[in-house]
């Protein structure tokens, strides 16, 4: 029986395909670090789910490469990546796919650092070209820490394994994870190293949000309906809350035994929440919302936009940081019915397991929320709201625009009862949609007004569960289209406009944070932050 979406696309003539439709096109992809929690939770459940649409090129291989695999590693690999399926695709894996998918997967063990270990890179490369008839084209997938970057960027570049840009030479691109450096001048070095080795219009810095599928519809949302954009500036809209709440914490538990299978505090701890999440995918969502009309669809047009935000951001000085800018640290607390531990106790157990000192006292934030100002004509005096944290009551995601008053006539002259705000909310996790919050009238022969709510939500309307962040924008580098990823200029910016804000915390050197007990919605300090401007978070 065909899906929704299929009854939709089916000739339908209210379709509007807009930009060009670029193809992917054959290539191995080489995934740096296959053996890490990414490539088994992200990408091969996303490549598969691509091989089971029939989206990738013909002539397609993937290469995994690093350490971690032993004995037959293409066997290990295709192991490792049944397993990921199993758990994590969003289609269960099928024999007449999986098989088609796994002769495809292969692995070469060795270290970053070592020359040797890309000469063995090489060889299997030129294997595989062979065998799958794929022309030399190459996507290199950097799924390592930050300060990896600069061995495998020199040591590619020795191996002799990347074209230049010009040419009719076979592609080379290479996709950098996030984060990309951990302050400004690390992410200017790592722009500096990449662009030793690449021209920007062969590197595609990740950033996964943009790939999702709500956030896509950001742009169509604004720009392909009439009612909203006179409506999207500063004289109708109060305020903008962006709000990414995620329930896990930073140990994955058996939630029979309580026993640890596996945790993220070695990647997170020193990083935390507004490195993880503000400075990028908040700050990327913000410049969709935010970003005046692109003069056309051409990926360096978008991005342009997108970027001119970030140069707006009003900086923050020093008493802004401590003021409009609150952060926390979990502590013990009650998840669903179920104690979960505190930060601190997660970072003392994970060192411990591992046989390491244990660091002093963490202070590292699980949750920021702040206040911030776009100075152009659009948004002038609009504050935007963020808050982001782990171990929050529930996982959402979302932008919610919220209109100004109506004026305290009519229906809204009783100051003690106002009107409840007419609220657009754009639902990116889970369940994506959105809504729009109006006033009605109650049912009955008296004037009684209540808020309801219009809603789309993408499953009811398309059926489908709609494909995973990744699965697009592999296909995005696959095809040369840089339209969803992140410039060097941009990813720049976010990290000026963050950059007060973590040079203020270190002067600090404050030995507690304040805290929030896990399962609940952040610390008293954020709820302070919102209503000492008389609004309130959204109750989500
Ligand atoms: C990642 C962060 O970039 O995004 C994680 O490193 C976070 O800490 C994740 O959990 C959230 O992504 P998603 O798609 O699950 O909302």
């Amino acid at each position: 029986m065909a899906t929704a979406i299929e009854t939709v696309e089916r000739e339908n003539p209210l379709i509007v395909s807009t930009g060009a439709t670029l193809l992917p096109q054959p290539c191995v992809l080489v995934i740096f670090g296959a053996a890490g929690d990414l490539s088994w939770r992200k990408l091969l459940p996303a490549l598969y789910n691509l091989n089971v649409d029939g989206l990738l090129p013909s002539n397609f291989a993937v290469v995994g490469f690093g350490i971690g695999a032993s004995g037959d590693t293409d066997a290990w690999l295709r192991d490792r990546a049944r397993d990921g399926i199993n758990h994590y695709s969003r289609r269960p894996s099928d024999d007449v796919h999986w098989e088609d998918f796994a002769r495809s997967l292969f692995y070469v063990e060795g270290s970053f650092n070592e020359a040797r270990a890309y000469a063995s890179l090489r060889a299997k490369l030129e294997a595989v070209d062979h065998q799958f008839g794929i022309p030399g084209n190459r996507v290199f997938y950097l799924a390592v820490p930050p300060q990896a970057v600069p061995s495998c960027v020199q040591h590619l570049k020795e191996a002799g394994l990347i074209s230049p840009a010009e040419g009719d030479r076979p592609f080379t691109r290479v996709i950098v994870e996030k984060p990309i450096g951990h302050d400004l001048e690390s992410a200017r070095e790592i722009n500096s190293c990449l662009a030793t080795a690449f021209a920007e219009q062969q590197t595609y810095r990740i950033d996964h949000y943009l790939g999702k599928e709500t956030v896509q519809n950001l742009l169509v949302l604004r720009f392909a309906n009439s009612i909203f954009e006179p409506l999207w500036n500063q004289k109708y809209i109060d305020h903008v809350q962006i709000t990414v709440a995620e329930e896990e914490g930073l140990t994955h538990r058996d939630p029979q035994t309580g026993e640890v299978t596996g945790s993220r505090v070695g990647y997170y701890e020193g990083v935390g929440a507004l490195r993880d999440i503000v400075q990028n995918h908040i700050l990327q969502v913000l410049c969709l919302v935010a970003m005046e009309p692109p003069r056309s669809l051409e990926p360096d047009v978008i991005r342009d936009s997108k970027t001119q935000v970030l140069h707006c951001l009003r900086p923050l000085s020093p008493d802004d940081a401590s003021k409009a800018v609150v952060r926390a640290q979990y502590i013990g607390g009650d998840m669903l019915g179920q104690e979960v531990p505190g930060y601190r106790h997660e970072v003392r157990e994970f060192f411990a397991m591992r046989k390491q000192p244990i660091p002093p006292e963490s202070t590292t934030e699980t949750f920021v929320a702040m206040r911030l100002f776009v100075d152009n004509w659009r948004w002038a005096g609009v504050p935007f709201y963020l808050r982001t944290g782990k171990r929050l009551p529930k996982r959402v995601t979302e932008v919610a625009i919220q209109f100004k008053d109506v004026p305290p006539v009519l229906f809204n002259a009783n100051p003690s009862v106002p009107l409840e705000p007419t609220v657009l909310a754009m639902r990116i996790n889970p369940d994506e949609g959105m809504s729009l919050r109006l006033a009605s009238k109650l049912p009955g022969p008296k004037v009684r007004i209540y808020p309801v709510k219009l809603e789309f939500h993408y499953n009811a309307s398309y059926g489908e569960s709609t494909p995973e962040a990744y699965e697009r924008l592999l296909l995005d580098v696959m095809a040369g289209d840089p339209t969803l990823f992140m410039r060097s200029d941009a990813v720049e910016a976010s990290w000026a406009f963050v950059m007060p804000i973590l040079d203020a915390w270190n002067e600090g050197h404050v030995r507690y944070l304040p805290e929030y007990r896990a399962g609940t919605w952040g610390p008293l300090e954020a709820d302070q932050l919102i209503e000492a401007d008389g609004r309130h978070w959204r109750v989500l």
